[in-house]
């Protein structure tokens, strides 16, 4: 497995990836879905602050592959804000439902630490979610903030 920056190249899989997302229930790829080449060149160039949607900061997408396959995304944001601490936080992720619990998030999440935070984040989910928080506080080596309905860690560089 490897990590890799979102581009063109992923493109063959992506149809795919997003499907089997959205089957699961990962809503956020709905409207990817309509268009998954639209959708990649979006995100490219979100990735590199172009054609920012209003309020958006820049927000760098990796994605897990192996044999060309897609197996899990995890997108840092690189900004700040009341939006995102207080409901998206710096740092999301999903797994490819095939290839959940197999370790793929923590490894994306520690790739990040180690190779991309260049500042603290945070990392918000739902209390919940207990697969989402295992893995930050796997990552982050301390239990969640609670607050609210929501799980809250702090990532150091
Ligand atoms: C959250 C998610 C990314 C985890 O991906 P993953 O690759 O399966 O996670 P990992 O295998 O790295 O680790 C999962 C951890 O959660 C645990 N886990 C998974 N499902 C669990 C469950 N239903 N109950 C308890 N623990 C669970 C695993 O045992 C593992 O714990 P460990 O660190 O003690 O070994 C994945 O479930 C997913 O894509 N969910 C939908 C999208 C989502 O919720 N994203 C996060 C938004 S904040």
């Amino acid at each position: 497995m490897k990590i890799v920056p979102i581009s063109l190249d992923l493109l063959p899989d992506f149809p795919a990836y997003l499907q089997e997302c959205v089957d699961a229930g990962i809503e956020h790829y709905t409207d990817a879905l309509k268009d998954p080449e639209a959708s990649l060149r979006r995100n490219i160039d979100i990735a590199q602050g172009k054609n920012l949607p209003d309020g958006w900061c820049p927000q760098e997408t990796y994605f897990a592959v192996k044999n060309q396959r897609l197996l899990g995304a995890i997108r840092l944001r690189r900004g700040d804000g009341h939006f995102i601490q207080n409901e998206i936080g710096h740092i999301g992720y999903e797994v490819r439902p095939k290839e959940q619990g197999r370790g793929i998030a923590k490894h994306l999440l520690q790739y990040i630490v180690d190779h991309q935070l260049t500042s603290p984040a945070l990392v918000v989910c739902d209390a919940d979610n207990i697969a989402s928080a295992r893995v930050a506080q796997t990552i982050a080596g301390t239990e969640g903030e609670r607050q609210g309905e929501q799980l809250r860690f702090r990532l150091a560089p």
